[in-house]
């Protein structure tokens, strides 16, 4: 089965649990809204391609792995926009989640798929228990405080941000995690990825900051100008566009080259370059080549 197929058939098992019997409707009708039509993916894509480089002896929990980072991550993206951090209308291309259900919902929506990412891993693994702490405690790590999404997203709050530290929490958090977690439900010896996973993330949060200047609402299916309108730290912002194209560029040399000694380090040197061909719009990436 591809990747795709894999996340997907994943996702949709973790959300139809939500929409057991006896439920509230319109929560587990938020929370599959969140989920599906899908986005990139780019995070489980990864933590699959990691788990297959690693030899991928256990899919059940490598699809669980890439699963919860998603739903992680989806939780992440619905909180985002709500009126008092972001106030985003549109997310992947139709209303944002409080838009479309109301804040309370929204609010709710994200705090269960928080949970239900971390109940994924426990289902995956009664067979295998001894996978179980570490997953979770990458995960955990990756999205709580000091130094996971939620820190990432407080640093809003205060009055000097540093662009770098802002940018690892926020984003390369979660990268760093898919690339560990993928090693981690592989049963190998998982820190030695993290590297990879973290010149991944600021690799992305720069990339999503150039879209953010260079492209378009509709292509990208969320407001742009969002970095100058809400006054938030960006590469652009710091760096200029010429610069922040050039530490993309080194970025994501960066990453390929820290991927640690495995079997199917080929598959994957391929598979993160072709990715990083599609970070930036075209007519930006032909400049910078
Ligand atoms: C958006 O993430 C938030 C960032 C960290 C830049 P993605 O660009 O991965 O969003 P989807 O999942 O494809 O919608
Ligand atoms: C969102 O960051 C990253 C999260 C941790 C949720 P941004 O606010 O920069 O991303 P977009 O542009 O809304 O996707
Ligand atoms: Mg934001
Ligand atoms: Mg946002």
């Amino acid at each position: 089965m591809d990747a795709t197929s894999r996340i997907e058939r994943a996702l949709a098992a973790a959300v139809a649990r939500a929409e057991g019997l006896g439920g509230p409707p319109k929560l587990a009708e938020a929370m599959h809204y969140s989920v599906f039509p899908r986005g990139a993916r780019i995070r489980p894509r990864l933590c699959l391609a990691v788990a297959r480089a690693c030899g991928d002896d256990e899919p059940a929990i490598t699809d669980a792995a890439a699963a919860s980072i998603e739903l992680m991550h989806c939780g992440s993206l619905v909180h985002d926009d709500l009126p008092c951090f972001d106030d985003a209308d549109i997310r992947r291309g139709k209303p944002a989640v409080h838009k479309a259900f109301g804040e309370q919902i929204a609010v709710l929506a994200g705090d269960a798929l928080i949970v239900m990412a971390f109940q994924v891993l426990a289902w995956a693994t009664v067979s295998r228990p001894e996978r179980l702490s570490h997953l979770m405690l990458t995960l955990g790590r990756a999205v709580g405080a000091p130094s996971g999404i939620i820190a990432g997203q407080a640093w809003e709050c205060e009055p000097v941000i540093d662009l770098a530290e802002y940018q690892q929490e926020k984003t390369g958090a979660l990268f760093a995690a898919a690339t560990v977690m993928g090693a981690a439900a592989a049963g190998m010896e998982a820190e030695p990825w993290r590297l990879l996973g973290e010149r991944l993330g600021e690799a992305y949060q720069v990339a999503d900051d150039i879209r953010d200047v260079a492209s378009s609402r509709e292509d990208l299916g969320k407001p742009i100008g969002q970095d100058a309108a809400l006054g938030r730290p960006s590469a652009v912002a710091q760096l200029g566009m010429q610069g922040a194209l050039a530490r993309l560029k080194d970025l994501a040399a960066g990453a390929v080259a820290a991927i640690p000694d495995c079997p199917g380090a080929a598959e994957l040197r391929a598979h993160i370059l072709s990715e990083s061909q599609r970070l930036v719009p075209p007519k930006l990436a032909a400049a910078a080549a």
